[in-house]
């Protein structure tokens, strides 16, 4: 290892160091601080296109640590070459990617560019110097249309109803294809149901750019006054009360997931696929009747028409992990309104107003790493962070 090796940018320190991409995002930024607590060393790159560098603030506040950031773009592979130059990585967890559903059908190319090239360039640069493990944030979106529910494993996958689902199950391709190549590489693919929640402290939780796109992210700022009322997108679905049945995780217990992961990944344990879900489905009235139940906040609505693309009702077999990784979802519905409440009520505007007074010198974004720089504000502003919606 050459001198200016370090582990996690802390010297001396032998904790297994795990490279997450995206780790500034909603599931990244938790699975992060869960990570730390399972004595991991994590180390975040992320281009900030749709978070803030404020999230891995409260990540350092809450585990104590000082978590080695970059901002950096994985399209740009001269500066994720850097990245591991600097650090000796045992595992990569891969979160970064554009995730919009929506915005996938109207700008495809900048989906399969952004999702399928990120990766690509990811695993050239992991190959390149010889990091052989790999977990990816994949979704249920890839089974399309379910032929049967609960979604196990087995259920087929690949027609996918959006441009950004196929993003996803092109990757999960690809990976296949690399450890049918690489009998050193292991990849553990995990497709996520819905996670909803946020980290216990209300220090951290989502903060989506613009309107919400996704339920509970829409109920939270309903609840705290940003938006007047939810919208129901249809009540005449094949459901018990006619609205969309989803299979909700607590954010939290998808991010223990990733940890369970690795440590499948510690058995070389070549190319696997798992659920990550709670194997139980609500419906869209369930999830603001639950909200109230855990908040006391009533959540006005209006029955709309149907959202294109949407399906009646998804919800996961998660046997799988349970038998392989030993993991399984323990937080109810009321922990995740709870959670989802606290961090809302106690950051109205999200991590808003936080990052508006930090400055960046941070001129060529990728090429300066912020390693160890964070408290100078050597980061970027919202301004030169692209915002996703
Ligand atoms: P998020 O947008 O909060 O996090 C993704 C992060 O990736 C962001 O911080 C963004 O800035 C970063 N990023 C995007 N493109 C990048 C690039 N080219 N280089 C560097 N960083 C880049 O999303 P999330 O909800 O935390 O989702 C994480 C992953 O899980 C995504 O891959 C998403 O597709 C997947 N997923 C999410 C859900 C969900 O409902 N949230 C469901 C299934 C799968
Ligand atoms: N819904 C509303 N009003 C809203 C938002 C959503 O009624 O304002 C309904 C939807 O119609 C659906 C349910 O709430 O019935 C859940 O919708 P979300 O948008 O929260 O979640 P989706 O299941 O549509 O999609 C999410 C992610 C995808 C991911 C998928 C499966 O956005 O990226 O879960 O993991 F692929």
């Amino acid at each position: 290892m050459p001198a200016s090796h370090v582990t996690n940018g802390h010297m001396g320190d032998t904790s297994k160091c795990v490279l997450v991409t995206g780790g500034a995002g909603y599931i990244g930024s938790h699975t992060t601080v869960e990570l730390v607590n399972a004595g991991y060393s994590p180390v975040v790159v992320d281009n900030l296109c749709n978070s803030s560098f404020e999230c891995i603030r409260r990540v350092e506040e809450i585990t104590g640590q000082k978590i080695p950031f970059y901002k950096v773009d994985l399209l740009d592979k001269p500066a994720l070459e850097e990245v591991f130059q600097k650090h000796c990585f045992e595992y990569v967890v891969h979160f970064a990617g554009l995730k919009a559903v929506g915005e996938s059908c109207q700008v495809p190319l900048r989906y399969f560019r952004n999702n399928l090239e990120c990766t690509m360039t990811l695993l050239e640069v992991m190959q390149s110097h010889g990091v052989h493990n790999i977990v990816f944030s994949s979704s249920a979106t890839v089974y399309g249309d379910p032929q049967y529910l609960p979604l196990d494993e087995l259920h087929p996958a690949g027609d996918c109803t959006n441009p950004y689902g196929r993003t996803k199950y092109f990757i999960e391709e690809i990976l296949s294809d690399m450890v049918k190549a690489d009998k050193n590489l292991n990849a553990i693919v995990l497709r996520y149901f819905n996670p909803v929640g946020a980290h216990k402290s209300g220090k951290m939780g989502e903060d989506p750019h613009g309107p919400p796109n996704n339920l509970m992210p829409f109920v939270a700022q309903v609840a705290v006054g940003r938006r007047a009322e939810l919208s129901v997108f249809g009540n005449d679905y094949n459901t018990p009360d006619g609205t969309g049945v989803r299979d909700y995780i607590h954010v939290i217990d998808l991010s223990l997931g990733h940890v369970a992961a690795l440590k499948k990944l510690d058995d070389k344990c070549g190319y696997k696929v798992y659920n990550l879900g709670t194997g139980k489905g609500q419906s869209v009235l369930e999830m603001v009747e639950a909200f109230k139940k855990a908040t006391g906040v009533t959540i006005p609505y209006k029955i709309c028409d149907r959202r294109a693309g949407d399906i009646a009702s998804m919800y996961a077999d998660p046997t799988l992990a349970r038998d392989e990784l030993k993991w399984t979802a323990k937080r109810d519905l009321q922990e995740m309104c709870e959670d989802l409440w606290r961090w809302q009520s106690m950051n109205p505007e999200g991590f808003g107003g936080s990052d508006s007074e930090q400055k960046s010198s941070d001129t060529e974004s990728g090429k300066e790493s912020i390693l160890g720089k964070h408290e100078n504000n050597n980061v970027a502003t919202p301004e030169t962070a692209t915002a996703q919606v």
